[in-house]
């Protein structure tokens, strides 16, 4: 499973004056856990919604498996093998946690023309996948009655529905307690030793440190280092973005 590296060139995007996104070279690495840290309004969050296609930006490109994605619809990136997260959680807080699940793929076939029902074997996915995030227990609450954590987890396994090649999270672990960390930690390292990418967007620094095989370092709007979390947390360069110095 290894649709090929996820790389932008000279990305940019400004809201205003604000170059939020500014000439961002990056390439990941395929088939680790990337991290991409930095301070608040660094940029990060808009760098993913370039990737992914929520915004278009203004300049520079998107390459996935050696192909260009530019500018491409969410959906069409999608399909291409990139899942994503949202930094503020996205669900249907009326739905149950396996109605949220199974809302994450179109129905096929004759169920899908008539976008009335999924077939047994998205249902059955569905339920494998909150098995694996440890939700299944919950499969009939509605969503809204979940932890912020456990919310975290069914945007998770929606996410899995599609079987993305590459996982993007935008701060997985923030507002979630430690045991859900623990547990979004090692669904992570799991589902990478499977053969997915990872690019992981967090602030919690010892889960960076401990999850990662390799750092991208955002300072306004710019990745300012790149590399392992050893060598980038000695960085004076990342020092000085975080604390001013
Ligand atoms: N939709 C938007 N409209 C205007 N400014 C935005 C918008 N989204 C982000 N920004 C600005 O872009 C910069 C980067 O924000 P963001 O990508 O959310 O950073 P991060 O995720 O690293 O905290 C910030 O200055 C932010 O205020
Ligand atoms: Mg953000």
């Amino acid at each position: 499973m290894s649709a090929g590296n996820l790389a932008t060139a000279g990305l940019t995007k400004a809201f205003g004056g604000v170059r939020a996104v500014d000439d961002a070279t990056v390439e990941f690495h395929d088939g680790k856990i990337n991290a991409v840290i930095g301070p608040n309004g660094s940029g990060k969050t808009t760098f993913f919604n370039c990737v992914t296609g929520m915004i278009r930006p203004d300049s520079g490109t998107v390459t996935y498996g050696g192909r260009d994605v530019t500018g491409r619809a969410p959906h069409r990136i999608a399909a291409a093998g990139i899942g994503r997260s949202f930094q503020l959680c996205r669900i249907f807080p009326r739905m149950t946690v396996r109605e949220n699940v199974l809302a994450a793929v179109r129905p096929r076939g004759m169920a899908g023309l008539l976008r009335s029902a999924h077939d047994a074997g998205d249902v059955e996915r569905a339920r494998g996948w909150l098995r694996r995030v440890g939700i299944d227990h919950l499969e009939d609450v509605e969503a809204r009655n979940l932890s912020y954590g456990q919310q975290k987890l069914l945007e998770l396994a929606g996410v899995l529905m599609a079987e993305p090649e590459t996982i993007m999270l935008d701060e997985p672990a923030g507002g979630v307690n430690p045991a859900l960390i623990d547990r979004i930690a090692a669904l992570v390292r799991e589902l990478n030793a499977e053969g997915r990418t990872f690019i992981v967007v967090e602030h919690n620094m010892e889960l960076v440190m401990s999850l990662s095989d390799h750092v991208v370092v955002f300072d306004r709007g710019r990745p300012i280092a790149e590399g392992p979390p050893d060598t980038v947390r000695a960085d004076p360069a990342v020092l000085e973005a975080y604390l001013g110095v």
